[in-house]
């Protein structure tokens, strides 16, 4: 906690997080599995840190890249939470999932309430993933280029980018994402597109025109915010990989969690998303946001995480690991 008498904007514990388990090696997994990481938790938070160190090969950042944590005001940047996460990254060599950079929630008021010029707008985005990609350069090697951007009916979401730029602010992002830094894979992240339907069809077109139309777009990330009762099934999983590989592109699961108090259930569905994860070719990884119950943006009740909110392992922990483990 903060020392008594730091006022101002030192609301923020600071300080390193510190490293006091033995971080687990990156080797130990057939690919990247990561959790969503909140700066206040892995420092306040024994079990959370602990769990994280010892289980977690990459990091996503869950609040700290937003809008309106980075760029408050146009053109001034504060990537202090950024910055401390990404170290602890590097100190414990995991790696880096960057997320998001252009989304239509957690902006900063000035870039909401106006009405923007299509010239301007792009401008201001430019020069946003500029920054934060120049930052990080060749210390993230994912990004969430554009988060979200279709609504449950699978047509693209009203709002400040779509209203002005109309669906080319996705191919604009991409281009600029990749000349700030080409060696990154850029990715398209969707919400609720696991299972058939018009998002997910929606979703997959877009992904194939970008490419096709030769934008620098690598994978498509499907979130994967579920219960155990809508989750979809294996072969559904599959069939994603199989779409997105017939695409040239790769995917990956960026956000798991699983909203359901039957702990069987819920890590049959963390065991379907490794497994189908571990054994495609095209799939880059999976993080699971966040990392004990007691954190989980649903909150503790939803107990959506493989971790219970004291950082006991529950079935889901297994699943979930099992089929990431070399050799077994
Ligand atoms: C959530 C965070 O977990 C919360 O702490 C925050 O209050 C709201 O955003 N889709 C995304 C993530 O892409 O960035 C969201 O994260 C969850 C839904």
């Amino acid at each position: 906690m903060l020392a008594a008498g730091c006022g101002g904007d030192e609301e923020r514990p600071s300080g390193q997080i510190p490293v006091d388990s033995d971080p687990i090696a990156p080797s130990a997994y057939v690919k990247p599995l990561g959790a969503a990481v909140e700066l206040d938790h892995a420092l306040e938070d024994d079990a959370y840190r602990k769990r994280l160190i010892t289980t977690f090969t990459s990091i996503t950042p869950e609040n700290a890249m937003k809008w309106e944590i980075v760029e408050p005001e146009r053109g001034e940047y504060d990537f202090e939470e950024a910055d401390r996460l990404v170290q602890f990254a590097e100190r414990t060599n995991k790696r880096v999932r960057g997320h998001p950079l252009v989304w239509d929630y957690q902006l900063p008021d000035w870039l909401e309430d106006k009405d923007w010029s299509a010239p301007e707008l792009r401008e201001v985005m430019r020069e946003h993933i500029t920054a934060l990609m120049r930052r990080y350069r060749g210390r993230i090697d994912e990004w969430d280029v554009v988060n979200e951007p279709l609504g449950m009916h699978g047509g693209l979401k009203p709002s400040v980018w779509s209203r002005t730029l109309g669906p080319g602010y996705m191919a604009y992002a991409f281009q600029v994402a990749h000349q700030t830094d080409p060696q990154a894979k850029l990715f398209l992240n969707e919400l609720n597109a696991e299972r058939p339907g018009p998002r997910a069809r929606t979703l997959l077109a877009v992904a194939r025109r970008l490419k096709e139309s030769g934008v620098p777009i690598d994978g498509v990330g499907f979130e994967f915010h579920r219960t155990g009762t809508d989750a979809p099934s294996r072969r559904r999983i599959e069939e994603l990989g199989r779409a997105t590989a017939r695409m040239g592109l790769s995917f990956a699961i960026t956000e798991l969690d699983v909203r359901d108090t039957a702990e069987r259930r819920q890590a049959q569905v963390y065991g379907d998303a490794a497994t189908v994860c571990a054994d495609s070719p095209n799939c880059t990884g999976v993080t699971v946001w966040g990392v004990t119950d007691r954190w989980s943006w649903l909150g503790a009740d939803a107990a959506p995480l493989p971790f219970d909110e004291d950082g006991n392992p529950k079935p889901a922990f297994n699943a979930l690991v099992d089929p990431f483990l070399k050799g077994v």
